[in-house]
């Protein structure tokens, strides 16, 4: 039986999303690529939406088999909306992953985790043999951490060890993630804190030690991902 009256039914992104047109481009580029019987990871953020948005339209126009494993609660959301049956990354193994990023540099190291989800998009991504990240041209940057600082994930009651031991490294500034709509921090779906860091300097190194620090559970940095790029000039 279906609800009535559902919210998801008038479920949009909102208005306001920066560069549309570039990334309704993507967002037909990867519709075109999925074919009958795919398991498909879907990463988060309006890129993606916009992707799934074309995804749906397939399905639809040409009765196509497309199981999508969400990265976030919100895209699950936005898979229910669209009609396009989901799973999880415990019953299927994605035969590709597309996901958007914040920054991306010349040799494809990315930052991600604007939208807070970059735990469970780096585990799609592990577990893809391949992966598109879907990048409009304003992503690119010479440097990583020209626009964006490296969220991090981080169990609550570890966020003060974290705080310290993130002091071997050049940081320049960390804020806690504090929520909009919400009095105190952000809260992710997994329960956890985000620090934003800024650094001095983000080596090839940098991913793996952060990640050694007790209480982290996963950063937003993704160095040296066997990843494609898409930026809508394809
Ligand atoms: C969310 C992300 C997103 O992929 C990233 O923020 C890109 O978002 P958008 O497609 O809206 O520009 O990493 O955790």
């Amino acid at each position: 039986m279906k609800w009535e009256d559902s919210f998801l039914e008038s479920f949009e992104w909102g208005n306001n999303i920066i560069n549309k047109d570039r990334k309704l481009k993507i967002a037909d580029k990867i519709a075109s690529m999925v074919s009958d019987g795919n398991v498909v990871g879907a990463g988060s953020g309006s890129t993606v939406y916009l992707a799934l948005k074309q995804i749906a339209k397939r399905i639809k126009d040409e009765s196509l088999n497309i199981l999508i494993i969400p990265s976030s609660r919100e895209i699950s959301m936005a898979c229910i909306q669209l009609n396009i049956p989901q799973t999880t990354l415990l019953a299927h193994k994605p035969d590709w992953t597309f996901d958007g990023a914040d920054e991306v540099d010349q040799d494809y190291n990315l930052i991600k985790g604007r939208g807070g989800a970059m735990f469970r998009e780096k585990l799609l991504i592990a577990s893809s043999p391949s992966t598109y990240i879907i990048a409009d041209p304003s992503k690119m940057v010479k440097k990583l951490g020209t626009h964006f600082p490296v969220p991090i994930e981080i169990f609550p009651e570890a966020l003060t060890h974290v705080e310290q031991s993130l002091k071997q490294f050049p940081v320049k500034e960390f804020n806690l993630r504090i929520a909009q709509k919400k009095d105190g921090p952000v809260i992710t779906e997994n329960g956890n804190l985000i620090l934003d860091v800024w650094f001095d300097e983000i080596h090839g190194y940098l991913e793996s030690a952060i990640k050694a620090i007790t209480g982290v559970i996963e950063s937003g940095l993704f160095m040296h991902y066997n990843v494609q790029l898409i930026t809508g000039d394809d």
